[in-house]
């Protein structure tokens, strides 16, 4: 038995006011290092909520979080946002660059807020991301004066650049085209191949194929998982029409 990175024990969520009963009923999950893990499940099944939950942004009603063998629920506000810090990258469906900063200032200020690195590490480090995510003509850029395809990858290149043990990635092609989404998917799929652990809510079947263990979430429940081996282009087809023929098993 593989020790998990990030699990959530019987994990409940209800809104103050809402309804609708529980979000979260009774979430019970593991997340293993160096995989790349998918939720998906249809629109209100929870899986933003469940992602929120499990990075500590928002609190749960029930159940616990742990985090490499630490408990990380009930932790205070100061310690969850310096465990996020250091430890969790966030990627969404918005960008959410800050419109008066370049790419380039963007990533670098990820840095200095996160790991305590010297200016001159978080430089290079910074120069190294957007070349390797292919947006290093447009680091002087401001948000606005690159495409949407270019600006998600900056989005990712900030999201890593403090070594996160755990990329949180909500939708992150939602706001995409068909081209830019398989960019923003390769690159995704890249960071994984390196041993970046990545936990990617989607509703994208082509988005999905990239996990290697898919779990659906509907009603604020888990009802199945799926696994795969690792992804490779050659092998899209094929897992595409399995996860469908999943999915359609689960009345998607
Ligand atoms: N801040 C909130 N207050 C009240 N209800 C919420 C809030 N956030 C989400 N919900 C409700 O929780 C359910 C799940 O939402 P969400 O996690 O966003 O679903 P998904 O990401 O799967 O589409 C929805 O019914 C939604 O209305
Ligand atoms: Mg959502």
């Amino acid at each position: 038995m593989r020790e998990a990175l990030l699990a959530g024990k019987d994990i409940c969520k209800e809104f103050q006011g809402n309804t609708g009963g529980m979000v979260l009923d009774h979430v019970t999950l593991d997340i293993y290092e160096g995989d790349l893990t998918v939720i998906m499940g249809p629109s209100g099944a929870g899986k933003s909520t469940l992602l929120y939950a499990l990075s500590g942004m928002d609190g749960i009603t029930g159940g616990e979080i742990w985090y490499k063998g630490r408990k990380i629920s009930g932790l205070r506000e100061k310690q969850m946002s310096d465990l996020r810090a250091h430890e969790f990258g966030f990627v969404f469906q918005q960008t959410h660059l800050v419109s008066n900063l370049t790419l380039y200032e963007n990533i670098a200020v990820a840095g200095y807020l996160g790991a305590g690195w010297k200016a001159k590490e978080v430089e290079q480090r910074a120069d190294e991301l957007l070349f390797q995510m292919g947006v290093e003509k447009a680091k002087d850029r401001l948000p606005a004066e690159v495409s949407g395809g270019e600006a998600q990858r900056a989005a990712v290149a900030r999201a890593v650049i403090n070594r996160p043990g755990i990329l949180f990635a909500d939708e992150p092609t939602g706001a995409l085209n068909r081209q830019n989404t398989q960019e923003a998917l390769n690159l995704l799929t890249g960071l994984n191949e390196t041993g970046q652990s990545i936990l990617m809510v989607t509703h994208d079947v082509r988005a999905a194929i990239r996990g290697n263990r898919i779990l659906y979430l509907e009603d604020g429940k888990i009802l199945d998982a799926l696994d795969f081996p690792a992804y490779r282009d050659e092998v899209a087809k094929d897992r595409e029409l399995r996860l469908n023929e999943w999915l359609c098993a689960l009345s998607w």
